[in-house]
């Protein structure tokens, strides 16, 4: 089975740094991350013959905002996969400088448009996540995590014979990821675990309105560790006597939490949420390249400080929980 070589266990989660022009500056400047993860490709088109013969659109301009919003307590957002042409992607890999793996997220409404797009960008990327699982919906549409679940294994089948770079498949700690893993684990290389939690609800009590002009919005941020370090575990306990990795998402922003996610059973982990920064108000900014860059640079000291005292490894520490 094909694998990621990753010169650190750590990426970008998807959807968080998202474009390459992000990466590019983040890895001029020394950001530890080992690989990067642009936000997810759908199936949009310039060229009309595709779009005619795919039914695909043109971009997907995703809910409006406010698409963000922080509680205090757990970050929302509804942002339903706004999407550029894939064009526009091809030519942005074709002439960036970026030198660490690149993971191309891909998402679609039916099996084959996951296998189009990946046969187009396939040439660019060094392995593919596939997004089954966001529970985010513009009014009207269905969540992939509605309409793709019956359909995981159908991709996963479909896309080993486009592709011979590792696939991960992204599953939600909210559908039955048992199950799923059982259908998928003989297919795949990956396990991501897991995308946003719920979708949740935000009220403001005086205009008696949804926070979010999306209404619902998938949960990130620490509240969700708990939840997804159990689907991390849980799918473990599947995949453990097989090549399949697990990456963890949910949550992690210390060295503690890369050790606790490690002895539940993952591999590689993905930061998103922690490149946030939350205001007073609610509003949700990205952190500045520099923050990024000295809190990765921090992170992975402080994981390998830690492995270095107890004199083991990240491997070595995997799936090790005594229940
Ligand atoms: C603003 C935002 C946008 C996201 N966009 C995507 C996306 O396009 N594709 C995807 O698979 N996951 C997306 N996610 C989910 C994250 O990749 C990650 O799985 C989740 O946020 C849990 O990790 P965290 O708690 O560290 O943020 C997004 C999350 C956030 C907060």
């Amino acid at each position: 089975m094909p694998k990621l070589n990753l010169e650190t266990p750590i990426i970008n989660a998807c959807g968080i740094g998202s474009y390459l022009d992000v990466f590019q500056r983040l890895e001029q400047m020394g950001a530890k991350f080992g690989a990067w993860l642009p936000k997810s490709i759908g199936p949009f088109s310039n060229n009309p013959e595709l779009r005619e013969k795919y039914g695909w659109e043109k971009e997907k301009l995703g809910n409006p905002n406010p698409v963000i919003v922080h509680t205090g307590s757990v970050l929302l957002n509804s942002m339903a996969l706004p999407t550029h042409p894939v064009e526009s992607w091809i030519e942005e890999f074709e002439k960036t400088p970026l030198e660490k793996p690149i993971i191309g997220s891909v998402y679609g409404f039916k099996a084959d448009d996951y296998a189009l797009l990946v046969d187009m960008v396939d040439q660019y990327v060094n392995a593919w996540e596939l997004n089954v699982s966001c529970p985010n919906k513009e009014k009207g549409e269905q969540s992939l995590m509605e309409t793709m679940t019956g359909k995981i294994e159908s991709i996963v089948k479909l896309l080993r014979c486009v592709t011979d770079k590792p696939i991960i498949v992204k599953l939600s700690p909210n559908e039955d990821y048992a199950a799923l893993t059982e259908l998928v684990k003989d297919h795949v290389d990956y396990i991501g675990c897991g995308n946003t939690v719920g979708p949740g609800l935000v009220i403001d009590i005086y205009s008696k309105r949804p926070v979010l002009a999306g209404v619902y919005g998938g949960m990130s941020g620490p509240s969700i560790k708990p939840k997804n370090m159990k689907m991390v575990n849980d799918v473990y306990e599947i995949v453990k006597d097989s090549d399949t990795e697990i990456i963890a998402y949910g949550g992690i922003e210390t060295w503690e939490d890369i050790i606790e996610y490690a002895i539940a059973g993952a591999s590689i982990f993905g930061l998103g949420t922690c490149l946030l920064e939350s205001l007073h108000d609610g509003r949700v900014v990205g952190k500045s390249s520099e923050d990024i860059v000295e809190f990765t640079n921090q992170l992975w000291n402080d994981v390998q400080k830690h492995l270095k005292k107890r004199k083991t490894t990240l491997d070595k520490l995997v799936g090790n929980l005594i229940k």
